[in-house]
């Protein structure tokens, strides 16, 4: 199969269109990441996400609507809070775990009795996700475990001749994957965190929860128990506080003929004078926006990435470490 990489525009929606009513995959952009879209209705569709990216049988995923679609045909708004959050942050990057009402096929949430909703702001993905005017699951348009993509080239460098079209919206503007919030009970709780942060959501609900997930638990959300976002070639993980032990494994790979690159935020990029820098950028916006891209740009010319913590854990850095942990940890 030829995978053809087209801009947003009306004939490529219709294009797109066309390929998902008879059953294929489209990779399309959103404010986040790449996603990988099929009907969400069709179960022969939703099979072939799973196979195309090598997904684990046993990972549900996130169904995409336009602005306009009426949620309640899909889910079941159980607290009063939750109406609160749509009206705040969508269309956004937030996702949103509630009970199914079964419109979306059981392969797509293997076989579980709730169903991640997402409402994309990008306008490109609004455009695209009118036109068809139906429910579209969309895993990231990655192979399995390998890092996101955030511009369709990503996409076409780990899908290319798997799909027949991929939709070309830009670099995301966000850069990592929603928030995705279970709002099953009385206070609402991050499976995964992203860039509408803890703090943003407190400030709607008054509570906010973290899942933590210990080894052996069943996961509500079994996407983060998998090793994830990984680049492929070699990559470490130091904090802030360990930078002589980073120069000490840097030296260690230049000195075997091999070729480390260094990947932190600016201002901690002037530690490491003279050396080969996948520089971050310095707010927690622009490392989230620049993450992917980065660890992408990296693995095609680095032996090792050395990755160099975040000052904290809060607000949206929360999302950066969790990905820094599992691409690079
Ligand atoms: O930004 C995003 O969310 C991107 C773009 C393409 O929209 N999509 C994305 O999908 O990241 P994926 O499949 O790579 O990650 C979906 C995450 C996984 O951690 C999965 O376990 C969780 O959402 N998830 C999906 N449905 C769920 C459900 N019913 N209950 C709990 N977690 C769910
Ligand atoms: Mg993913």
């Amino acid at each position: 199969m030829q995978t053809k990489i087209l801009p947003v525009n009306v004939e490529s929606v219709e294009k797109a269109k066309q390929i998902w009513l008879d059953g294929g995959l489209i990779g399309m952009p959103t404010e986040t990441v790449y996603g990988l879209g099929a009907v969400a209705t069709n179960p022969e569709a939703v099979k072939k996400i799973f196979e195309v990216k090598g997904r684990p049988s046993d990972n549900p995923l996130i169904a995409h609507v336009h602005k306009d679609y009426n949620l309640d045909t899909l889910v079941y708004v159980e607290h009063d809070y939750v109406n609160n959050l749509i009206k705040a942050f969508m269309p956004g990057p937030l996702t949103l775990v509630m009970k199914s009402k079964g419109v979306v096929c059981s392969e797509a949430v293997c076989g579980g009795d709730t169903l991640a909703v997402r409402m994309p702001s990008h306008v490109g993905c609004q455009q695209l996700l009118k036109a068809v005017d139906m429910p579209i699951v969309a895993p990231s348009a990655n192979i399995s475990k390998h890092t996101s993509p955030v511009t369709a080239m990503h996409v076409y460098n780990d899908l290319n001749g798997k799909i027949p079209l991929i939709l070309d919206g830009g670099k995301c503007s966000g850069g990592i994957e929603s928030t995705v919030l279970d709002v099953t009970e009385s206070v609402p709780r991050i499976l995964r965190a992203g860039l509408i942060t803890k703090e943003m959501i407190e400030s709607i609900t008054g509570e906010c929860l973290i899942a933590e997930h210990k080894e052996g638990d069943k996961v509500k959300s079994p996407g983060v128990k998998y090793r994830h976002y990984r680049p492929k070639c070699e990559t470490a993980l130091f904090s802030e506080e360990q930078i002589e032990k980073a120069i000490e494994l840097y030296n260690e790979y230049e000195n075997a003929g091999k070729t480390p690159y260094i990947m932190c935020r600016t201002t901690v990029s002037k530690a490491f004078d003279g050396k080969n820098i996948l520089d971050l950028g310095e707010t927690p916006e622009q490392i989230a926006y620049n993450l992917y891209d980065k660890l992408l740009e990296g693995e095609t010319k680095a032996q090792i990435i050395i990755a160099i913590s975040m000052p904290s854990e809060k607000g949206v850095y929360m999302g950066i470490m969790n990905r820094l942990r599992k691409s690079c940890g």
